[in-house]
């Protein structure tokens, strides 16, 4: 079954020719960078830049795998969860090129795809296992069943990991998105210089950032040259030493936080394997964090590799993919 995919879920427009979780024959995205000059996505620029780039990445995926659309079997597309507006375009894309070459469609979910994306690199992983999505809008804990099925063990009640790396990149006065540019500036920093919270909240599996990047803001605010007395805050007064440790520190909180919880699940359902997907498990420090953790427990860890940590549309084909091979059984 050869799928067309196609995700324009928030600001990255892709499209993906896959075969197989084993033969992926092209993944194009193009990642909108209008929104670094807002501090974050903006979704009615977002809708409108897929509309500008959809068709060229489409016809580019198509012709990196040397696929014509009549060799297409299914067009599969992102159908949430995101910005509206930006589903809206790779949702009528998708169907107007499956009316005119006479295709099926597939309505993929998003979060399904990054849960999945480790397999594009592993194929030989095989449910069960537990994976923990950390992306911009989602920190989700999910045992991906055999049969097809995905059961949430727990999701974001706030703000979810990548949103609170990117809030606390913006109260250091730092560019969208602010994951990659704390990591760097973590490096020089000392992890152990401030003591930020860890939000273990034991008595669940759902996950909450919002105090950690609301104790960064209070940490700022308490140093003199932070604020100017009229409201007004500027990272650019405080030093680099001391920008590095905030990064670092905070980095550590939110990394011990997701390790010490993803393992935990793991010694609880009894799943030997984990893995992670979205755009946080780009981040070097928490990749570190999960496979030694892993080693101590025994555990077989599957980290996606980077081209398929943030949005793709090969781990939206792959979600397809993977919904579809269980309908067929
Ligand atoms: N090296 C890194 N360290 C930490 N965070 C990172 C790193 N690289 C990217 N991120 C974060 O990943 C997020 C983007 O990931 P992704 O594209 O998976 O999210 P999204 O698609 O916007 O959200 P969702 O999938 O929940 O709808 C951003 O918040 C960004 O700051
Ligand atoms: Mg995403």
């Amino acid at each position: 079954m050869k799928i067309l995919a196609i995700e324009t879920s928030c600001d990255e427009t892709a499209a993906s020719v896959f075969l197989s979780p084993r033969n992926v024959l092209s993944n194009v995205v193009h990642s909108q960078k209008i929104h670094s000059l807002f501090g974050g996505v903006v979704p009615e620029l977002a809708s409108r830049e897929h509309l500008e780039r959809i068709n060229a990445v489409v016809a580019e995926a198509l012709d990196s795998a040397k696929t014509p659309l009549e060799q297409i079997d299914v067009v599969a597309y992102t159908d949430g969860p995101g910005l509206v507006g930006s589903l809206l375009v790779g949702r009528t894309v998708a169907h107007t090129i499956a009316w005119l070459a006479g295709k099926k469609t597939f309505a993929a979910d998003h979060i399904e795809g990054h849960a999945l994306s480790a397999a594009l690199k592993w194929p030989g992983l095989c449910p069960p296992f537990l994976s923990l999505v950390v992306s911009g809008g989602h920190t989700d804990l999910i045992v991906v069943e055999a049969g097809g099925k995905f059961r949430y063990l727990g999701r974001t009640r706030d703000d979810a990991a990548g949103e609170a790396f990117d809030k606390v990149a913006k109260l250091l006065g730092l560019k969208y998105p602010g994951g990659p540019q704390i990591e760097n500036l973590a490096a020089r920093g000392n992890p152990a210089a401030i003591n930020f919270p860890r939000p273990f909240m034991r008595s669940t599996w759902d996950f909450s950032f919002s105090g950690v990047k609301t104790a960064v803001l209070y940490y700022l605010r308490d140093i003199p040259s932070y604020a100017d007395g009229k409201g007004l805050r500027s990272s650019r007064k405080i030093g680099p030493r001391i920008i590095a440790d905030v990064c670092a520190s905070f980095q550590a909180a939110v990394v011990e936080t997701l390790v010490e919880k993803l393992i935990r699940a793991a010694r609880f359902t009894g799943i030997k394997k984990i893995s992670l997907g979205g755009g946080v498990a780009l981040n070097k420090t928490l990749r570190k964090s999960v496979v030694s953790a892993a080693g101590v427990e025994g555990l077989k860890v599957f980290l996606p590799s980077n081209e398929h940590c943030a949005d793709n549309a090969a781990m939206i084909a792959l979600a397809a993919y993977h919904r579809l091979s269980h309908r067929r059984h």
